[in-house]
């Protein structure tokens, strides 16, 4: 099971990556879009995330701070979801990402990466 939870630990980290690589691609000498990677990417850490909610294949009890941590992570993700969301409607037709929208989805995903290794 501890070995099993690792695996999931390393497809939650190559979600991470793949998002947070698109997005640097983007950010440094790409055009600052939205793309499908970074979907893709958030998907793969998402699905990875929900299934280290659970506590299983750890030897520790946890305790609120582990559901707190994990819940602050939920609504992280979902926010990034919907500004990649409200971004690539506004490419879609046309558009540019504001350059808020833009960096939040850079900051949000260090951020959720920044609270799986810290917050313990
Ligand atoms: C953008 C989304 C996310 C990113 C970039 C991200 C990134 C990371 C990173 C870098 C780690 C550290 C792995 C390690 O221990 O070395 C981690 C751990 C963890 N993440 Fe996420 N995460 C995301 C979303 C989520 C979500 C939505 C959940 C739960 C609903 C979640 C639950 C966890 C848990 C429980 C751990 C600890 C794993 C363990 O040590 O057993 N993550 N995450």
């Amino acid at each position: 099971m501890e070995l099993l939870r690792q695996i999931v630990v390393f497809i939650h980290l190559i979600g991470f990556a793949v998002l947070f690589g698109a997005w640097v691609a983007q950010a440094f000498g790409g055009q600052r879009r939205f793309t499908r990677l970074m979907d893709v990417g958030l998907a793969i850490a998402g699905l990875a995330g929900l299934a280290l909610a659970a506590p299983w294949g750890i030897s520790w009890e946890p305790g609120m701070s582990f559901y707190l941590k994990v819940t602050v992570k939920l609504v992280v993700l979902i926010v990034i979801g919907a500004l990649l969301g409200i971004g690539s409607a506004r490419q879609r037709k046309g558009g540019n990402v504001a350059p808020a929208l833009f960096w939040s989805v850079g900051v949000l995903a260090l951020l959720n990466a920044g609270f799986g290794l810290f917050w313990r």
